[in-house]
């Protein structure tokens, strides 16, 4: 039989605590106007203290299971995406395994910073496909405010924190058209970009957690072009157009990025998914959190094409077109 991988559930988790601009501007040497200008991003939350990445990952997955009517006991497959994990090993998936009370399947964490959902998502869809899994958690969770550098202003006010997960079933796939399931994935990297996005520490280099680096005009500029690769790629597999997509839940970076990303798929911005004006960058956590605020008000349909795109640091990047 061969199988596709349907996307049947999506769960979130936000820390309590919000963070607003003028907040920041308190400490840091910013304003809301330079934020709100730059980036599109109002307010994040922050994880207080004690809250861990797999904390926050367990009650995204645990909302993704509930919507697709599963039990932790059907999981045989958690892949977790976090550049921020619990601890240097054991992997954040395997905490979010016993926390969820699994006493079976294989968990494991992918590292590709924001590109980490759709690594994650794509890897998923391979082990359905495959039949070496049957129902697959995915899930993006992240505490980027542990790795900030409070005195760097050029970095600092862009992160949040947060967690999403989506549930996939392995179906058979008939090959009917606009048959629901991942279309398919395109995932890139490039290591010789390093310097431009990177974290200054790490068990092998520093013994210490670091903080985040980034040339945020370096990063901009690849990420339109990268990611526009990305998505022509999508759409060239499948032998569709730009004017196919019903969404584009594109990694929420900076609003500039997105509605860049828009104009040039000629895609009305009502058509793209925003979160980041709330949310922030919350790196492998924003494409599932901005999804689940779609399917939750309604936007996202049954059926409809969703091209999920998303850039981060190595650089990886990638894209990923799921029909809902
Ligand atoms: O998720 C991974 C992928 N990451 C991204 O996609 C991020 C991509 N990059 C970006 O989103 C943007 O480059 C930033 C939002 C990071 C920066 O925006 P920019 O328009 O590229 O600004 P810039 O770095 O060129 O800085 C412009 C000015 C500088 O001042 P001068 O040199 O013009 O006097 C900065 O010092 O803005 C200053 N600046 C700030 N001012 C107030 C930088 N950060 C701040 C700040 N508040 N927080």
């Amino acid at each position: 039989m061969q199988f596709r991988s349907l996307a049947a559930g999506c769960g979130t988790y936000l820390p309590a605590r919000v963070v607003t601009n003028a907040e920041l501007a308190k400490t840091v040497d910013t304003s809301d106007e330079w934020i709100r200008q730059r980036t599109g991003i109002c307010e994040r939350r922050f994880a207080a203290e004690g809250e861990l990445t797999s904390a926050m990952g367990t009650r995204a997955a645990q909302g993704a299971l509930d919507m697709a009517q599963t039990t932790a006991g059907e999981v045989d497959l958690i892949v977790c995406a976090t550049s921020t994990p619990d601890e240097t090993f054991p992997s954040t998936a395997t905490r979010i395994q016993a926390q969820l009370g699994m006493e079976r399947g294989v968990a494991f964490d992918v590292q590709a910073v924001c590109s980490g959902f759709v690594y994650a998502l794509s890897i998923a869809d391979n082990y359905l496909r495959l039949g070496q899994a049957t129902t697959a958690l995915v899930i993006g969770a992240e505490t980027f405010s542990r790795i900030l550098d409070w005195e760097d202003r050029s970095t600092c006010v862009l992160f949040g924190d947060g967690a999403g997960a989506i549930v996939l079933k392995a179906v058979e796939a008939t090959g009917a058209e606009r048959e629901p399931g991942v279309l398919s994935t395109h995932l890139y990297s490039d290591g010789r970009h390093h310097d431009a996005l990177y974290v200054d520490g790490g068990p092998s280099s520093t013994g210490t957690v670091g903080h985040l680096r980034m040339e945020g005009r370096e990063v901009f500029r690849h990420a339109v072009v990268r990611m526009s690769e990305a998505i022509d790629a999508a759409l060239e597999a499948n032998g569709l157009t730009p004017g196919d997509i019903d969404w584009l839940v594109p990694h929420q970076a900076n609003l500039r990025i997105i509605e860049a990303m828009a104009r040039r798929l000629n895609l009305p911005q009502d058509r793209v998914v925003v979160s980041v004006d709330r949310h922030a960058n919350t790196s492998a956590a924003s494409i599932p959190l901005a999804l689940h605020e779609a399917l939750k008000d309604g936007r996202v349909q049954r059926g409809d094409l969703i091209m999920m795109e998303a850039m981060g640091g190595g650089f990886t990047w990638g894209s990923a077109l799921l029909r809902w």
